[in-house]
């Protein structure tokens, strides 16, 4: 495609063209995909309300831009290589003609159980093929997918069908990871003892274990598709129809419906792809991450799809059958482009270089980082023992709500500096604001990061509860997106991310709402009151560290302690257990009321000696007892 730069120069001209004229910019750009009508205007956009449109009028299906537009270029090229989880099976191949008709017929299937343009359908799947056939099916006929992560809970899982409302669930009977086998079916059927709005549920057969099957309710994905055709014309859809919804959670305690719409999401996630990772045809491309979050979203399945790219899905985990198993399958599909988290290096680096050295790795080019703050150690760790020094790294950061990569190098095209995100992509207008939200210009400034123009694959809302995403994102700085993250902008104008500045943590690279873990915390009958914070965790970036008011009422700690974890993994999932749990005699307060979080932040850092001055505390008494108690 044409719209890939080349150069350092190349860059700093595209750059400069796309704050100068963004829309002559980004028609350009679009010009290149396929639209069933032309858009009227670019872009249309008031922060305040918020509301934003691109490609206004425009009328487009994205799976015709990912499917029918490659079938004659590229249909016999391999779109998905799937991985599994046991190397001994046999990896699946599915080229742009295969996977075509595999969507054609899927989105039939679901059509034909009643599903059309504009209800929502919950994916709730393991990583196989069929998770990403599911959501171009869903893209095909104009059903707006929301993938649920498969580690979420049962209760999780209907929160989110509950909120959208959805009409289907499409799910399977079970999960490979490493060596266990997780159900998946059996969470499903407890979610949906909760659920009025959901009509039918399709599962695939992945593990063949026994699950539970509801006549008039469920039915085998197998059984959908029989003798269903493989033809299907795409529903028309207007530019900014929903495309999908994705939860994700902030500082308040419910997840948020992010809302990404067909026409912007297409144009961003195809053109970020292609220029931060430097793709050639021919090349294959491998992002680790899973589909339940953004980055597989944006990463695994639509920009490299639509840019007609080899994307590998790996259905199992890094460290199975050992701690090679990452560099096995580089070797094995010859990957050319690897992109995973930095929580994952940092897992494999703990087994030092041994597990990498029977790999040859040499087909690898670029190396991306995604989800968190890349720190120095684990970025030379990468570059010279995966990259073997000569690959470049890209960090990239971006969000849920951004759709897409902002801030990253171009691989091999503008420079990289270890822990830095480095220059924003041409079209992400960023700016830094104080607290009290004045513009830091120049160079060598802290702040908040802030985006003050529109940019195609941003949100345009929160689903069913607009107000939401006006107040999360546009009213704390009016006029400027806030991404909740702080930022130095360095001397020679490099970005480095430095984290959240709310009450989110991120752990592993997933975002977690501290008001979220409290709330579950808080459903054990015997919580009295909580407080989570996150502190320094050597693998997973950050980890959850909670101090805990409870009535012992007889239990020992540990016992306690124990229920208290099995209450968050039962309300959330696995991924917001807490890695420490005290047990306090009381939180630390101001006379108003509210709970220091600073002061439980450096205690749970190990940085209890350096509290400051706590005599204003409504009860400074306490701050000894949980120094004292404090586990490192
Ligand atoms: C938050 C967004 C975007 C996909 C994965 C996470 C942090 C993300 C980086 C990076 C420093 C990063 C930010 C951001 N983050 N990438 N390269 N460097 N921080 O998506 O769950 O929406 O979380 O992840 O804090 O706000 P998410």
């Amino acid at each position: 495609m044409s719209d890939r730069i080349h150069s350092l120069s190349g860059y700093m001209y595209e750059y400069q063209k796309s704050v100068q004229d963004p829309e002559s910019f980004w028609s350009r750009i679009a010009d290149s995909f396929h639209w069933r009508k032309k858009w009227d205007k670019v872009v249309d956009w008031n922060f305040e309300t918020p509301d934003v449109k691109w490609f206004v009028n425009g009328k487009l299906n994205i799976t015709e831009n990912i499917l029918d537009r490659h079938l004659y270029t590229r249909g016999d090229q391999a779109a998905i290589i799937w991985e599994p989880n046991d190397p001994e099976e046999e990896h699946i191949t599915l080229t742009y003609k295969e996977l075509h008709a595999k969507v054609c017929q899927f989105a039939n299937a679901i059509k034909a159980k009643g599903v059309g343009k504009g209800d929502r359908v919950i994916i709730y799947m393991p990583m196989v093929p069929e998770a990403a056939i599911a959501m171009l099916a869903c893209a095909r006929i104009g059903a707006i997918h929301s993938i649920v992560f498969a580690g979420f809970s049962a209760n999780a899982l209907s929160d989110r069908i509950n909120d959208c409302k959805a009409k289907m669930v499409i799910t399977a009977d079970g999960n490979f990871r490493g060596n266990k086998q997780i159900p998946v079916k059996e969470v499903v059927d407890e979610a949906l003892k909760n659920c009025d709005s959901v009509e039918s549920t399709i599962v695939l057969k992945r593990t063949g274990q026994d699950i539970q099957m509801t006549s008039g309710l469920d039915i085998w994905w197998h059984d959908a598709i029989e003798g269903v055709s493989t033809e299907n014309k795409a529903e028309e859809m207007d530019s900014e129809d929903m495309l999908f919804i994705l939860y994700t959670s902030g500082s308040t305690g419910q997840p948020k419906g992010v809302v990404h719409t067909c026409g912007g999401y297409m144009i961003y996630t195809a053109y970020s792809f292609q220029n931060v990772f430097q793709y050639n045809q021919g090349d294959v491309y491998w992002c680790t991450a899973d589909v339940g979050w953004i980055t597989g979203h944006s990463y695994i399945v639509y920009g490299p799809l639509l840019a007609g790219a080899t994307s590998i899905m790996f259905e199992g985990v890094p460290t199975f059958p050992d701690a090679g198993r990452f560099w096995a399958i580089c070797d094995k599909h010859q990957v050319n482009q690897f992109y995973t988290a930095p929580t994952a290096i940092r897992a494999l680096q703990a087994y030092g270089t041994e597990p990498i050295e029977p790999y040859k790795l040499d087909s690898l080019k670029v190396l991306g980082s995604v989800g968190e703050p890349i720190n120095e150690e684990a970025w030379h760790w990468y570059h010279d023992h995966v990259g073997k020094g000569k690959c470049p790294i890209v960090d990239t950061w971006w969000q849920t709500e951004t759709g897409g990569i902002m801030v990253s190098p171009l691989a091999g095209i503008t420079p990289t500096k270890p822990a830095y995100a480095t220059l924003p992509l041409p079209g992400i207008q960023l700016v830094i604001l104080d607290n009290e939200g004045n513009e830091l210009k120049g160079n060598s400034v802290e702040g908040n990061l802030c985006i003050k123009f529109p940019w195609p694959s941003m949100l345009r809302t929160t689903y069913g509860d607009h107000d939401r995403c006006k107040q999360t994102y546009f009213s704390t700085f009016p006029n400027h997106y806030f991404t909740g993250d702080g930022v130095k902008r360095d001397e020679d104008g490099y970005y480095r991310i430095l984290g959240r500045v709310d009450d989110v943590i991120n752990v592993s690279g997933h975002r977690m709402g501290t008001a979220e873990v409290e709330n579950a915390i808080n459903e054990h009958p015997k919580v009295i009151e909580s407080a989570v914070v996150g502190y320094p965790h050597d693998i997973k970036g950050q980890g959850i560290y909670a101090f805990v008011i409870c009535d012992m009422d007889g239990r020992t700690e540990e016992g306690l302690t124990k229920e208290i974890k099995e209450t968050v993994n039962k309300i959330i999932g696995p991924i917001a257990r807490p890695d420490k749990i005290q047990i306090v005699p009381g939180l630390p307060k101001t006379r108003s009321g509210k709970i220091m979080r600073r002061i439980l932040r450096k205690i749970a850092s190990g940085d209890g000696d350096n509290l400051g001055d706590i005599s204003t505390l409504f009860n400074p008494e306490v701050v000894e007892a949980i120094k004292e108690g404090a586990s490192h």
